[in-house]
């Protein structure tokens, strides 16, 4: 499963130190060569020794946070890590993980961190008391936005909250590892455009028309695919989101930027993928001072912005296109005129009338419609799991293309 990857396992401390052991047989056995940092409250549970006997690599002690002195040659931790398929940290505990998430690289396995680019796992028992602390949880997010990932087997609440009651299952880490690894680069190479979120056209200076998309589906697809390896450009309309980290963002307000910024950077992409809920009409002038509300009744003139999808499905050529479809009625019927007016490779039809689903809702149930014919009915799931089911069709398809 690991075969040729080079793995840096960061062996963290407390009661549960003697799992890093578990975690470096596991990776072993796995097929990956296998370095040992140690941090700073390793020792204090298991020897170096202990590492040292099961690795043919040499272990980078707590103290020595620049690399490790041999005689009198040093190797500089740079050179350790380069080359580096992964970062494994177990049992990350609360201090471990407040050093990370401040950069705090006084011992070796934090310098580590900060020098490796790849994927970095830390895994530690997120149930137990001590990890409920805002303050944990703060260092906790701010680890995710760097793009760590976080490993928490999922398991119901310790007994008493005990935090030697985690029972991490070696080889399910393992296979997480694996499965990152696979997934890092899936998307390797290709340019990704997304959007997302609503547009805002303008009445006055401080109305507008809008709609109520949030905007997270568009972000879960844009994180998820820098994840794996895309290069990605995110143009969203106005949300409360935080761009993912590593992604190109471009925030816009009206359907008229947004399709300027899209036509700027379609050219350029593999993919395109649009979850943005465009206004189809604008106000036809935009009052330049606040409108009164003196008169009885006011008429507002519409109309309607370009179809920046049915512009890009004229020009398609090589490009991968996916849409949304956003419906109250006849799902099916306004999904399928979209998909092929649009010259779409799939759609994702969701009926919004549902209060407890889609729009302001981590939740959503879709189908999605191919340009094959095929219709597949989707369980009800969680954007960011909608986010893999799209980018998996999305890989399938640019592999179709390869092969043909
Ligand atoms: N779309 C677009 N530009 C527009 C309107 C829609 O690019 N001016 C895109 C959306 O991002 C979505 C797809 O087209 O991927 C379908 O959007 P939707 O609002 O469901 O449908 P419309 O084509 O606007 O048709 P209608 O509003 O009549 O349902």
């Amino acid at each position: 499963m690991l075969q040729h990857k080079h793995v840096l396992l960061g062996a963290g401390g407390g009661p549960l130190a003697w799992l890093a052991v578990e975690v470096l047989r596991a990776l072993q056995r796995a097929g990956a060569r296998v370095r040992v940092v140690l941090s700073a409250e390793t020792e204090a549970f298991v020897p170096a020794l202990t590492f040292q006997s099961l690795t043919s690599e040499e272990v980078i002690p707590a103290d020595q946070p620049y690399g490790l002195l041999q005689g009198t040659a040093f190797r500089p931790l740079e050179a350790l890590v380069r080359g580096l398929d992964a970062l494994v940290v177990v049992p990350a505990t609360p201090a471990l993980l407040a050093k990370l998430a401040t950069a705090c690289a006084d011992e070796p396995l934090v310098r580590a961190a900060l020098l490796h680019r790849g994927l970095t796992v830390v895994a530690f028992p997120g149930k137990a008391p001590a990890y409920q602390h805002p303050l944990v949880q703060h260092n906790l997010r701010r680890l995710r936005e760097a793009g760590m990932v976080l490993y928490e087997q999922a398991e119901p609440a310790l007994p008493e909250g005990e935090e030697a009651a985690w029972s991490l299952d070696p080889a399910a880490l393992v296979q997480e590892v694996a499965a990152c690894l696979q997934e890092a680069s899936a998307l390797a190479g290709k340019v990704v455009l997304v959007t997302a979120g609503p547009t805002q056209e303008p009445i006055d200076p401080v109305r507008h028309i809008s709609n109520r998309s949030s905007g997270k589906t568009g972000f879960a697809i844009a994180e998820l695919a820098q994840r794996r390896g895309a290069r990605v450009v995110l143009v969203t309309g106005p949300t409360h989101l935080e761009a993912p980290p590593g992604v190109e963002c471009v925030r816009v307000r009206t359907a008229l930027e947004m399709r300027e910024a899209v036509l700027a950077h379609a050219p350029a992409a593999h993919v395109v993928i649009k979850t943005a809920a465009v206004a189809d009409f604008r106000p036809k002038a935009v009052a330049t001072h606040k409108v009164k509300k003196d008169e009885a009744a006011v008429v507002i003139e519409l109309e309607r912005n370009p179809d920046i999808l049915a512009e890009l499905g004229a020009q398609k050529g090589e490009r991968i296109l996916v849409g949304f479809a956003a419906e109250t009625q006849d799902l099916l019927r306004h999904a399928q005129e979209k998909l092929q007016k649009k010259h779409l490779d799939f759609i994702v039809a969701n009926d919004v009338t549902d209060p407890t689903l889609g729009f302001a809702s981590d939740f959503n149930r879709v189908r999605i419609l191919h340009a094959s014919g095929q219709v597949e009915e989707l369980p009800t799931m969680s954007k960011k799991q909608l986010a893999a089911c799209i980018l998996d069709r999305v890989q399938a398809l640019l592999a179709q293309k390869a092969r043909s």
